[in-house]
């Protein structure tokens, strides 16, 4: 009998390292990111615990060519090995580590490959990156004396300046504390499928969200949200915002003509009916 084995979700893993003689195009990437963690010091808090992270960016910038475009098309030929759609970037942010700085475990909800660049370890021990498994095989497996692809719990990675590390979103991942005195900067980053809009979806979402959160800086919204929310409270909620949905529905392009903050007026109480929808299936589920 010919027993045949198959492989189900492996994790792959890639890794390549830039050459020495390009190493040193990365010191002015270096000072680019510690100027940019000068201007805003405080950064931002995600998975880090201590160290530095800057905000999340949707573009690269020149400064970071030609490594950017190389990371570009080092992803085709991963999205191709694990038979996903071209891929594209969906963010990316840079992280200063210093002396026990870490990052917790974590994945990359929303994305289908991510990585890390380590952009300048100037010291040992700055903090490998482990890959961990999450199928809780140490439940299960004896202790060996050797590991290998199937039995290990995780994978670590040593970094590296100029090392380039390509995963998939999903693979959780922690960062070990670092043990050098010295700062180690890397950026991290997200690629996934964009959807195909056809109606500028994407740039009206941008231009509702801004035109709500002007509606909440205006010095009469405390009032008016505060009527709004009286309004609901008493169980007229869906009348009141769908009468607004029709005033502002009728009023466009009419009063000032076609004025698209009518529109972004229809749908933000729409949006605002949303909400008093979830209130009721609430209130409806609880009874
Ligand atoms: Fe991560």
């Amino acid at each position: 009998m010919g027993l045949q084995a198959e492989v189900f979700w492996p994790t792959l893993i890639w890794n390549t390292t830039l050459p020495d003689d390009q190493k040193s195009l990365l010191l002015k990437v270096k000072d680019y990111i510690v100027d940019l963690s000068k201007d805003n010091p405080e950064g931002v808090k995600k998975t880090n615990y201590g160290g530095w992270q800057s905000k999340s960016y949707s573009k690269y910038p020149d400064e970071l060519k030609p490594f950017s475009d190389a990371i570009d098309e080092a992803i085709k030929p991963c999205a191709q090995q694990i038979g996903v759609p071209e891929l594209k970037l969906k963010n990316f942010w840079y992280n200063i580590n210093n002396y026990g700085d870490y990052n917790k475990l974590h994945n990359h909800r929303g994305s289908v490959l991510s990585g890390v660049f380590y952009i300048d370890v100037p010291d040992e021990n700055m903090g490998k990156i482990n890959f961990e498994r999450s199928d809780d095989i140490a439940y299960y497996l004896p202790p060996l004396e050797n590991y290998n692809n199937v039995t290990s719990e995780r994978a670590s990675y040593e970094p590296e300046t100029g090392k380039l590390l390509i995963f998939p979103s999903w693979t959780k991942h922690s960062v070990d504390g670092s043990r050098s005195k010295h700062s180690r900067i890397s950026m991290s980053f997200n690629y996934g499928v964009w959807m195909k809009y056809k109606y500028n979806e994407e740039k009206s979402l941008k231009e509702l969200k801004t035109y709500i959160d002007s509606t909440y800086d205006a010095h009469y919204s405390k009032d008016k949200f505060q009527a709004t929310e009286f309004i609901i409270d008493g169980g007229h909620g869906e009348g009141f915002c769908i009468g607004n949905i029709l005033k502002y529905a009728q009023r466009y392009g009419k009063k000032n003509g076609k004025d698209r903050k009518d529109l972004l007026k229809v749908i933000h109480y729409g949006i605002i009916a949303l909400y008093v929808n979830e209130l009721e299936n609430l209130n409806y589920e609880t009874k």
